[in-house]
């Protein structure tokens, strides 16, 4: 791989040895996948931050790191496993707590803005249409790619705030526009009405096309939370980081030749097996984190109701802040719900203290059973409150 000067200079240890040992992991991904050179990245959302996922090598890791790293690029960073100013409220132990704030500050040391969210492009992280960037968050990855029409491999940890510490990419996979073209199509022959159902799709489809990159048609001007769903289940179910969507998606492409249907059966199906026969005792919405008008949703609906078990709402904390100012805070912590920032139902330590979880993610069913070990119901937003709510 041809590197620039400044390259060569990180590699062979003048910038430091966090960038040296990034620009070793950079190269080294280059050369597996055949990179000729690398490329400036304009941002970066690092994922890896829980200390349930972390563990102490991964501390000891990011120790290691931090002692003179620096970002070159703008840079946030993933769900944490806490919200970071209101742990003890949400039952979290004061030993992990302690862990994951030290995680958290050798981020912030290095310059990264510690957001805590999967939804960087709502706080500011929101680069422009064909920018390259290196994001790791496979729903984020998924959504930059595809809506934005930024360029990104799914990057893991290491190879994020390898990127995050260098400003560099390998220039390959979805960096080239050769690597952009569709390769499947996927006709949708019935209108999708909510969130679960652009969830199923994502499922069905993602299980279809494997690896490959879908082109979309039939889809009708979906909304944000629409695509922020797809994004989420389609790189959950089929590792897709790219798709496009005729009318939607800002990539100029020529649509595959021929078309796979998917049709209102398989929909149906397809929400069937994200649900389990269990009594729910667990509500959490927010996977990927809530927008602002999920959050207003979520405040008319339990404006003046009661929940009856635990519900907790996922957000970045900065969008809190507006919720705050909108009053929908209120509305929504006098209900007896939680605002849990910085954190999610999946990358909190949560295993063992729920049974049942009710979401309207499909990719919070699919980590929430792998990795918590729940069983689930997968509703709209709406119908997951009423059952907190005992309606
Ligand atoms: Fe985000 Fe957690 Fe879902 S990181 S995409 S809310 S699993």
């Amino acid at each position: 791989m041809e590197l620039a000067r400044d390259e060569e200079e990180m590699l062979r240890g003048g910038a430091g040895l966090a960038a040296k040992k990034s620009m070793e992991i950079l190269v080294a991904l280059g050369e597996i996948y055949g990179a000729e050179r690398l490329l400036d990245v304009s941002s970066v959302q690092v994922a890896g931050v829980s200390y349930d996922n972390l563990g102490d090598a991964g501390l000891e890791f990011l120790e290691e790191m931090a002692r003179d790293g620096r970002a070159r690029a703008l840079t946030t960073l993933n769900p944490a496993g806490m919200d970071v100013e209101n742990w003890e409220a949400l039952g979290i132990a004061r030993d992990f707590a302690q862990k994951q704030k030290r995680v958290i500050d050798l981020f912030a040391g290095m310059g990264i803005l510690p957001t805590c969210t999967c939804t960087p492009y709502f706080v500011g992280n929101l680069p422009r249409y064909g920018q390259h960037i290196a994001w790791a968050e496979s729903s984020a990855v998924c959504f930059a790619n595809s809506v934005i029409g930024a360029r990104t491999n799914r990057e893991g940890g290491p190879s994020a705030l390898a990127a995050a510490l260098t400003g560099k990419t390998p220039a390959y996979g979805l960096h080239l526009a050769g690597n952009r073209e569709p390769r499947v199509g996927i006709r949708v022959t019935e209108r999708l009405r909510d969130e679960t159902e652009f969830g199923a799709l994502g499922c069905v489809v993602g299980k279809t096309v494997g690896g490959e990159i879908p082109y979309f048609t039939g889809i009708d001007t979906p909304d944000l939370d629409s695509l922020k769903a797809l994004c989420a289940s389609l790189a959950t179910f089929g590792g897709t980081a790219l798709f496009h969507m005729e009318g939607v998606t800002p990539d100029r492409v020529m649509p595959p030749q021929k078309s796979i249907r998917v049709t209102r059966e398989e929909i149906r199906q397809a929400v069937g097996d994200l649900n389990d026969a269990v009594e729910v005792d667990f509500v959490s919405i927010g996977c990927p984190h809530a927008s602002l008008s999920e959050l207003g949703r979520i405040a008319r609906y339990l404006q003046g109701k009661t929940v009856a078990m635990e519900t907790w709402i996922h957000l970045a904390r900065p969008l809190k802040k507006t919720a705050d100012l909108m009053g929908y805070t209120e509305i929504i912590e006098k209900a007896g719900a939680r605002l849990a920032c910085d954190t999610c139902m999946v990358v909190a330590p949560l295993k063992g203290r729920f049974r049942g979880l009710a979401t309207n993610s499909a990719k919070a069913v699919y980590y929430g059973r792998a990795k918590n070990g729940f069983q689930v119901v997968f509703r709209t937003l709406e119908e997951c409150l009423a059952m907190a709510a005992g309606g």
